[in-house]
């Protein structure tokens, strides 16, 4: 019996850890999933298009043409856009097809803005479109049809050069075909054994029949990037940052499920998807954003340079390379060909294409950068306080206390358990005193229960998922019998948003903020743990049409249901376990039911470095690991990672040992203290880098390729990355750890350790000696780090704190850095521009605050204390603040000639006015 299911039969008591190991066989690799083996048994002959340039139409918006299948002469419609920013998308659907395909909504944002592609040459067998600038320009051949994609006269990317775009044509099911004799000769022609086979109408798994309505529907095309040997992207995987070659394995497989306890460097699918991959060489990024929410499978083939020695030329034999290519395949079971290409040409490029198509990340809250404490479960309220009551005892910062599902009237979310959570206003109050919050979790499936009246509202509505029969969709999960709230409805989410208003959910108050859960949807005894592929949702579409999507658009309600309580004033606070492509505009994602062991610290890094390049940068993993007892050392470790990223919670499974902080030895929780407590320290430059990611798409944590993107060591580094541009962070992920390998990138850095200060230059591999205390940060030369010289019991705590300035001067003796900074928690920033943005830069020792932006107005009482140089070659004689009303004042120093540092403490000057501090 899997832990799921005793959960779900007999309560929490007889789940054990023994259970871990994920069971392969409830779970399909590529071999079991038919439309993909029908993509590959599909004969070249039946595969060639062939483009009809004649019927080219040039609109206003996009330019369109047909293709045409040689074999079955069956037409396609093509459609090619030019978007600002540099993006070309191609559409491509049948062109009169039985019914609609799927088109997924509501990711891209808004109307996107088109640029006109004009025709600049057209001869036989070609036609060439190009934007005025000539920036975007697209060359398509007629026979066999392919798309080259030209940039600065080089060919960055073919489309379907290969010959593998491949489109199943709707076609009437069988049993209305016999009838219709006459439309026999559009579909595939096969006996019954063979169709089983296929599955074309019906697909078998283990006990679970998949009946079609709409029968095959699968689209594939794919794209060899010239010149390219890095790929990166289409999380979520627990594989590693760079993307393998799936030549000898299985492909990469985008399919959100509830995999408790997922094997690592695995491709197959785990809770969320984002179909968009990056490539990256030296002199270019460009990006693939394939937008289908049905069950997609990558391959990647990679073939690197070689150099032939070409025999012919005679006595002095002559050497021609041949560029790297990386071919990429994309199969999707269903909807249509909607690929958007992102040319780059700087990795900065890309970010900004893709999230002028699916937003950027939302701004968090101040609070929910803080450390996070959850269990499964916090029993009762007594328990939260003495948790509560523990961090300030041991003198740990923390913001959140999390509750799990047991917080509820069996499983009925926006309830409480009368017995462990009697007074839960009463309970939150207690928090807020402290300035500290409560997250609760909320899934997406619904007791069945004709006395829980949010499953009356809802069914009395028709708001859950349906059976293809017609009747409710009911599974199995957390609280037994469920139905599934249907997200994908417009209605549905617009009532599920007005849950969490103060008035409808009892015992809430405005601290409580929310978890969404289960939401792949995870469906206990379903086919893989999930929902039917054949339920039926809104608009009359099939759950595969969308399955990707449906965890987005909970946390889409959940978030909205978030403003809306605050009439719009707050910023929500969501995490989500499922996600899409522009989950980041709702919240934070964290990477499931990972393992308290090493590898499982380890591969949490290039996990959350995928999902920070495709667009989620509010991401994070267990601390600690969800499943099992990490023993003291790997705890510490963790929390080291954990407080250089960007989400940072620890979090455990109900039958493992407490784990608090504080309950383990001396050393240890001295250890995690300091840990979290750097964190705090952090925060400054923290929340300014989700500002960074808010307003100009750059994610918080880089890996190293992003920050040198001309330096090949760099790109397929995945131990330690860029948190911002300043900081490098290589985390401890081994036991008894006595040196780490670090490399510094860039041969004119240099590097400061962020302890000890001492410099390194960059372009080497450097050992480094670690104890369990230590946390291998350097801060880069040329950067300047805002910081809280204290740290408080919780973010709410620190809002006067002074700051602290890390001037870290590069060769040139210079720095520059910003700071930004708000309320902390509202939407004023955006609406009534109340912010503070200011620009630290060093230069010809002069160290200067100024505004970085100036349409920002927002007063703080804080002052900057301390400011640290780092890599001063000579000493001052004398230190003074000017500010711009033009006053001097000396000020007393401390340097240091053996490490060149330079301190300046007990100063005050205000962070938000304009000053300089000159270094004589
Ligand atoms: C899932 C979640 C986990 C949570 C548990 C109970 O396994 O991934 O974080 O604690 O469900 O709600």
């Amino acid at each position: 019996m899997s832990d799921r299911e005793a959960t779900e039969t007999s309560g929490k008591e007889e789940i054990s850890v023994e259970d871990e190991a994920v069971d392969r066989n409830i779970f399909r690799d590529c071999s079991k999933i038919a439309f993909y083996r029908r993509q590959k048994q599909q004969p070249s002959k039946n595969s060639t298009y062939r483009a009809l340039l004649d019927s080219v139409t040039i609109g206003r918006e996009s330019t369109s043409f047909q293709i045409i299948n040689e074999a079955t002469k069956l037409p396609l419609l093509a459609e090619v856009y030019g978007i600002e920013k540099n993006i070309l998308r191609l559409k491509i659907n049948e062109e009169t097809p039985l019914k609609p395909r799927y088109e997924v909504s509501d990711v891209l944002i808004s109307k996107l803005n088109t640029v006109r592609l004009i025709s600049c040459c057209k001869d036989t067998g070609n036609l060439i479109l190009s934007d005025e600038k000539g920036y975007l320009k697209c060359h398509i051949t007629e026979n066999p049809f392919k798309i080259d994609l030209v940039s600065e006269k080089e060919v960055v990317m073919s489309i379907n050069s290969l010959g593998q775009l491949y489109f199943e044509h709707l076609q009437i099911p069988p049993k209305q075909r016999a009838t219709k004799e006459h439309e026999k000769s559009t579909s595939i022609d096969t006996s019954q054994e063979d169709q089983e086979d296929l599955g074309l109408w019906e697909e078998k798994f283990g006990n679970f029949v998949d009946v079609k309505a709409n029968g095959p529907a699968s689209i594939g095309l794919d794209f060899s990037l010239h010149g390219f040997e890095h790929v990166y992207g289409i999380p979520q995987h627990a594989e590693s940052h760079q993307l393998k070659n799936t030549r000898d394995g299985d492909a990469y497989r985008l399919y959100n499920l509830d995999v408790y306890g997922y094997q690592i460097h695995d491709k197959m699918g785990i809770y969320g998807s984002v179909p968009y991959l990056l490539a990256h060489k030296l002199g270019r990024t460009i990006g693939i954003f394939w937008l289908n929410a049905s069950e997609t499978l990558v391959e990647i083939n990679t073939e690197p340079a070689v150099e032939y020695t070409l025999t012919q030329m005679g006595p002095a034999a002559a050497k021609q390379k041949v560029r790297c290519q990386t071919d990429v395949r994309w199969i999707s079971e269903s909807g249509i060909i909607d690929v958007f290409l992102l040319t780059g040409p700087t990795p900065s490029d890309v970010f900004k294409q893709y999230s002028c198509l699916t937003g950027t990340q939302a701004m968090p809250p101040l609070f929910s950068l803080g450390y996070h404490q959850c269990r499964w479960n916090y029993e009762d309220e007594q328990d939260v306080r003495a948790v509560d009551t523990g961090f300030d005892e041991h003198d740990i910062p923390y913001d959140v206390i999390w509750l799990d599902i047991e917080h509820t009237e069996g499983k009925r979310y926006f309830t409480w358990d009368k017995k462990r959570f009697p007074t839960p206003t009463r309970m939150q109050e207690l928090l807020r005193s402290k300035k500290r919050k409560l997250v609760v979790i909320n899934d997406p499936h619904i007791k069945v229960d004709p006395d829980y009246s949010v499953y009356i509202k809802a069914k009395e509505q028709g708001f859950f998922v349906k059976t293809h029969e017609g009747g409710d969709f009911e599974g199995v999960c957390w609280p037994g019998l469920s139905s599934y709230l249907d997200f994908t409805n417009p209605k549905v989410r617009e009532w599920y948003a007005g849950l969490f208003a103060f008035s409808a959910y009892q015992g809430s108050t405005d601290i409580l903020f929310i978890w969404n859960d289960m939401n792949e949807p995870s469906v206990f005894r379903g086919p893989e743990q999930t929902m039917q592929k054949n339920a039926i949702h809104h608009g009359n579409w099939e759950h595969r049409e969308l399955h990707n999507i449906y965890g987005l658009y909970q946390q889409m309600a959940t978030a909205e249901g978030l403003i809306q309580r605050s009439k719009g004033k707050e910023r929500p606070f969501v995490l989500s376990r499922s996600f899409f492509a522009g989950s980041q505009k709702y919240g934070a994602v964290w990477t499931g039911d990972n393992t308290a062991e090493w590898s499982y610290l380890e591969i949490s890094i290039p996990m959350l470095l995928t999902l920070s390049i495709t667009g989620i940068s509010f991401c994070g993993a267990d601390v600690g690991g969800f499943i099992g007892n990490p023993e003291a050392e790997l705890l510490v470790r963790w929390y080291q990672a954990g407080a250089y990223q960007p989400f940072f919670r620890g979090h455990a499974t109900m039958n493992t040992k407490r784990r608090e902080p504080w309950l383990c030895e001396k050393e240890h929780t001295h250890l995690i203290r300091e840990a979290i407590r750097e964190r705090y320290t952090l925060l400054p430059y923290l929340y300014s880098l989700f500002y960074q990611a808010h307003v100009a798409s750059d994610p918080v944590m880089r890996p190293l390729w992003i920050e040198f993107p001309s330096e090949l060591e760099t790109f397929d580094i995945e131990d330690e990355y860029m948190l911002g541009s300043a900081l490098l962070v290589h985390p401890v992920t081994e036991p008894k750890a006595t040196t780490v390998d670090i490399f510094l990138p860039g041969s004119n850095e240099v590097w400061y350790d962020s302890k000890t200060f001492a410099c390194w230059e960059g372009g080497r591999t450097m050992k480094m000696p670690v104890t369990l205390a230590t946390i291998p940060v350097f801060q880069r030369g040329g950067s300047v780090v805002p910081v809280k010289t204290a740290v408080g019991k919780s973010t709410g705590w620190m809002t006067d704190a002074p700051y602290g300035l890390r001037v870290a001067l590069s060769t040139e003796g210079s720095a520059v850095g910003e700071l930004y900074l708000d309320d902390g928690h509202s939407f004023q920033y955006l609406h009534q521009r109340q912010f503070l943005h200011r620009k630290l830069s060093f230069c010809s020792r002069v160290l200067t605050n100024s505004c970085a932006d100036e349409r920002g107005h927002f007063s703080s009482k804080c002052v900057v204390e301390q400011i640290l140089v780092l890599g001063l070659r000579k000493e001052p004689s004398s230190v003074t603040t000017h500010s711009s009303d033009g006053k001097v004042k000396p000020v007393a120093f401390a340097y240091c000639a053996r490490m060149s540092t330079l301190s300046l403490e007990k100063l005050s000057l205000s962070i938000d006015a304009d000053w300089e501090v000159h270094i004589q």
